[in-house]
This record gives C-alpha cells, structure tokens and sequence, in this order.
C-alpha cells in the first residue's frame, strides 16, 4: 500500500475538547464504584421502588458480640436525620450486664476492600435516649469475624443528632471486609449515615473518589465529562412531586436532590436496576471535571423519557419546574458567590465558578415532535439567561429510523448548534462506516457523538474503533465531541458491556478499547493532514444470513447456541446460563447474522439488539449454526 500525504495542505483543524469520556451511574459505576464511599446503603433508603428485592436493611445483618441483646429495625418517622434522607437504623437495647448489639454491613459485592496501613475514616449520625449515653463500637474484621483494625470506641450522648467520626487502620489487606457497628447499655439508639471512606481519595477530596479509578479517567486526559446519564436521567420523568413530602421515589434524576450536605441529600431509584445514593453528585462532577481538566457537559431530562419508556409529560407545572431548575443549575456552576445557586456552591468548598459552557437536553428521544417541543422551551430560557451557554439537542438512537431522522430535520430547521448521537453497532460496521461524516451538512448543527462502542471488548473491537476515529477527526469541523460509552463496569454487577473500564472491589483494567482511546485522547493533533491511501482493494466481503436465520421460531426458547467452521473452531457459543456473562434467551427474537467475523442478535425491543465479536478476522467463513431448542 501507498500513503500519500500533503503536510503543507491545510487540513480540518482539531479541537482540544474532541475526545472526552461519559459517565453513568450503570454498572455499579458511582455507588460500589468510582465513588469511594465502602458502605452500601449507608442511609438505609433501599427500598423496593429502587429494587424488589431491596428493603431498608438490605447490605446490613443485625450482630451481637460478648452475648449483647437487641432489636435492630428501620423507621421512617419525625425523627428523622432530614426530610430528604427518611430512613434511619433503630436499636433497641438491652444490655443492663454487658454485651454489645449492632449491625454489620458487608460492602458492595464481595466485602469492604481494605489495604494493609491504609487509613479509613469512619462517620455517623447518632442520637440515643438513654440518659447516660451509648457506648458505641466500631469494628473492621471478616467474614469469620477476624479483626482488621483495631476497635474504634465512641460515647454517643443525648438525643439529637449528632455527627461521631474517627480513623481506623486496616492491618490486612482484604477485598472481603466486613464493619460492625455495635452498641452497650440499654434504651433506643438511632442511627443514620453509616460511612467508612478510604482516607487516600483521588486527591485526597472528603465525600471523595475511589483513586485508581479517577486515575484511570485522569489518564485519558479527557477533553469533557458528559454526565450523569444516559438513560439514567430518564429514571421516572413523569413522576410529580408529593405535596406533603415533596419527595416521591424514582423521580427524575434532578441535581437539586444531589448537592449540599451529604446527610441532606436524596437517594432515588437508578434506572439500571438499584439504589443512587447521590453522594456523587453535581458538586462531585464539576469538581472532578475540574481536577482532570475536562470541561464539564451536564446532561438534562427533557420530560419526555426516551430509553423506551415513549411517554411524554402533560404536567405544564413539572415542565416548567424542571426548566427553571435548569437555569439554576447554570447559576450553581457560573454564579458568582453572592448569588442564591453560587452561594450554595461557595459552601460547599468552590467559590470560584466552574466556568459551564455546554449542556444537553434529553437522551435518546423517542417522540421527536414532544421532546423537540420540549427542548425548544429549555433552549429559549436557557439562551435568554445565559446566552453563552451551547443547548445541546437530541437525535434519539441511530437505529431508530425515521425518529433519528425526524429529529435530525427537526434541530436542522430550528438552526440548533449541536446534535447528541449514539450508536452502539458492530466492528463491521465501525469499519464500514469511517465515511459516515464525509457527507453531513457543513452549514448544519454540529455532531455530539455522546455514545458509542463497538459491540465487544476485544483487540478486533478497539481496531475497528480506532479506525473509526480516524473518520471523526477527518470530519473535526462537523464532529465536535465524541465519547465512548458506557466508561465503568463493575464485574459483579454488569447491565451493559462492552465498557471501558472494569473493576472489582479493588482492582481496575482499562479494555483495549481504553487503550485506543488513550492513544488518541493524549495525542490529539491540531488539524489533520489530507492522505491518500492506494494498494489492492480492503474490502470485507460480508457474510450475511445464511445459518439458520430463518428457521428461528420467534416464540421458542433456544440454549446451547454455537457458530463453528468446518475444521470445528467454536467462533462462538453460549449456553445462555444465568450469570453476568448470559444473554437472555432467545425467546421473541427476530433475527440473527454473521456479518463479517461480528455475531449478531437483533431483537424487535429498542434496547435488545445484542452484538458479540467472534475471534475472527477473515470475512469469508463457511459457518455452522447449531442451537439446541430449550425443551422448556
Ligand atoms: O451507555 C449505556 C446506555 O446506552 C445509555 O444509558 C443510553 O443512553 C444508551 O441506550
């Protein structure tokens, strides 16, 4: 093959901000993930609306030493700690000779991690009616009750609540720790915010984050943050407010209920599945967009929920709410101190602002014609306000058909600076599609490529992506933000692969997808070099249908599935077993294809359509399907 290049030619300038990186709260990525907090469930909020199998003492297992005596129950009542943070621990105690009751939590997923010398600050709010006080216990130690630490002992007094710290050591190293929170004497102990947070944060910030995995972030040296979601910003957008509480569960994510004090802050439903203790919330993200020297783009639900939830909000007053907290929010990041949202900023430890100057509205719109109306009220406060702050819009998910193209015409029309849009397909397609921008309109709105991956995470996906990459940077003035997605995956708790980043309780890999975008983040240039590339033609010659597609009952169960070539190499099989790594069975699927090495599933659900990678880098195979019908 021959490169020609013209170095003297002029070429698509570049921008700094071109590559950046999406965070959601999917996968365990903020609670039992980058945010360093070591409790799980800390303010007893689980509940079923988070999760069916949640209750308000999920995580926790009530405990006694030296023969204590008790009762350990939650209560949602006016003793509360705050009216946002509504559930607290109760002990009954009855320990007039001795002994010691409490509860032990046992972390996210495999236990508490713990490094031997590491320093690890234990908090909680207390109050007790017993008139001489509660002596109070704090242990670190194992499954079979090991000590980790030596005992941290404090006197907890009067019936208000107050806030007990300390420091305890760990002498072990462990990725199975448990803590115990125990109590002596008699009468009613209430507990609330239960934290242990390793001392060493990235930066050593408090209400910090976990450091190997910022630092892994770091390291891309992003040129934005998107957050916090994705989907996540849809959770219940159509829920109202409870006039009494002001405060139903799985409402949207609104950053109002994510900033101030830690102890005053909401937990919510997450959209994938479980709890969101907002202790990462929009102070944290600001704050770390700020420490890797990324630029910080919010991400906004535009009452009309996308992710397959097709409804739109016909509450005016919610709307406009969710509008003027929009505005809010910009005042939170740039306000100066004295301001209402600048000064809530100030407190909790950035006075100076945060410098916002993009931010989203809505994710993955399946209504066009209800969210555009929608966006187009954000958009029209939002320029009035701050008029230089870019609203970004929406174009739903790419393989949404005319959706995608409707919405596309739609912010065409209204001359709307920049477009969000995701993809998730196969190598193939990343390979095929390098020219995908060649042909966008130069005087149209600009592209956010908020989302997208190559559907595997092996060395064949990161290729094809970074060969993709290539077709961004050549298209540089009409692509202004690209990032992967999603970012984090914790392996015991996966609602979406491929990811960048895995990690367990405490260790952390970045994919080979990570290192392609390394590679490109850190080597960003200042424009591209027109080249030209001439030698024999490269063209994949794609195997399509052929292998079963048609013979697929739509209503049956299929296991065992395989994909082998006529020596007998396996390119692909599963068993479709329950586990982290299973797809679900087959029942109801439309169709299936092997498209150049890629093993497709697709699925008529919005959310379905599933893509593995075989280990296969030829294009003309002769393939086997087998797929063993489930007698169920
Ligand atoms: O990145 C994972 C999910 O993919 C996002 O939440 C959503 O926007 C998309 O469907």
């Amino acid at each position: 093959y021959t490169i020609t290049v013209d170095p003297a030619a002029a070429g698509t300038p570049i921008s700094d901000s071109l590559y950046g990186v999406f965070f959601e709260d999917i996968n365990f990525a903020a609670d039992g993930g980058l945010y360093a907090e070591l409790v799980r469930n800390r303010s007893f909020e689980f509940g079923p609306a988070d999760n069916r199998s949640y209750s308000p003492l999920t995580g926790w297992t009530p405990t006694a030493d030296a023969g204590g005596v008790g009762v350990a129950s939650t209560a949602d009542d006016a003793a509360r700690l705050h009216e946002r943070n509504r559930t607290y621990l109760r002990l009954d105690l009855d320990n007039p000779g001795g002994g010691r009751y409490g509860v032990t939590n046992a972390g996210f997923t495999t236990g508490i991690a713990l490094r031997a010398g590491g320093a690890y600050d234990f908090s909680v709010w207390a109050r007790t009616d017993a008139a001489a006080g509660t002596p109070l216990t704090v242990t670190l130690h194992d499954a079979a009750g090991q000590p980790l630490a030596a005992p941290l002992t404090r006197a907890v007094r009067g019936d208000r609540w107050t806030r007990y710290t300390g420091t305890l050591k760990a002498t072990r190293s462990t990725d199975a720790g448990r803590l115990s929170v125990r109590a002596g004497g008699t009468g009613v102990l209430r507990l609330d915010m239960v934290s242990l947070f390793p001392h060493d944060t990235f930066r050593e910030r408090p209400n910090g984050l976990r450091r190997d995995l910022a630092e892994k972030i770091a390291a891309l040296r992003p040129g934005f943050v998107r957050f916090p979601g994705g989907c996540l910003v849809n959770t219940g957008s159509m829920s109202g407010y409870d006039a009494a509480s002001n405060w139903p569960r799985a409402r949207s994510y609104q950053w109002k209920d994510t900033v101030g004090p830690v102890e005053t802050r909401a937990t919510n439903a997450n959209f994938w599945g479980y709890n969101q203790s907002y202790g990462l919330g929009y102070y944290e993200y600001f704050q770390f967009a700020e420490d890797i020297g990324a630029m910080p783009l919010p991400v906004v639900p535009a009452l009309v929920t996308g992710c397959g939830q097709n409804q739109a909000t016909a509450d005016e007053a919610l709307l406009q709410r969710h509008i003027a907290d929009t505005l809010d929010l910009i005042e939170f990041a740039n306000g100066p101190a004295s301001s209402t949202w600048g000064r809530l900023r100030a407190s909790m430890g950035h006075p100076r602002p945060f410098g916002l100057t993009h931010l989203a509205v809505g994710n993955e719109e399946n209504l066009p014609d209800a969210y555009f109306a929608n966006f187009q009220r954000f958009r029209a406060a939002i320029e009035a306000a701050h008029p230089g702050i870019t609203v970004i819009g929406n174009s739903g998910p790419d393989d949404a058909g005319a959706t995608f193209d409707r919405l596309w015409q739609l912010n065409r029309d209204a001359g709307v600076d920049m477009v969000d849009e995701h993809y998730y397909n196969s190598p193939a397609w990343f390979l095929q599609n390098t020219t995908r921008y060649d042909s966008y309109d130069r005087a149209g709105p600009k592209v956010f490529l908020g989302e997208y991956a190559s559907q595997g995470n092996k060395l064949a996906n990161s290729l094809a992506e970074a060969s993709y990459l290539t077709g961004l940077e050549r298209n540089a003035d009409v692509v202004r933000m690209a990032s992967y997605a999603p970012l984090l995956a914790n392996v015991d708790n996966v609602q979406w692969r491929p990811d960048l980043i895995w990690f367990d309780n405490d260790e952390s890999w970045g994919s080979t997808s990570y290192q392609v975008q390394k590679l490109f983040m850190n080597n960003v240039g200042d424009r591209t070099v027109p080249s030209r590339v001439t030698g024999p033609s490269t063209a994949p010659t794609p195997i399509t249908g052929g292998i079963g597609l048609s013979t697929w009952a739509t209503s049956a169960t299929y296991d065992d599935v395989r994909v082998t070539t006529p020596d007998g190499t396996v390119l692909f099989a599963d068993d479709f077993s329950a586990g982290a790594d299973a797809w679900t069975p087959l029942a109801n699927r439309g169709s299936w294809s092997v498209v150049d090495g890629a093993y497709t599933q697709s699925d008529t659900g919005a959310q379905d359509t599933l893509v593995r990678a075989a280990d296969v880098t030829a294009s003309d195979y002769d393939l086997t399907l087998r797929a063993r019908k489930n007698a169920g």
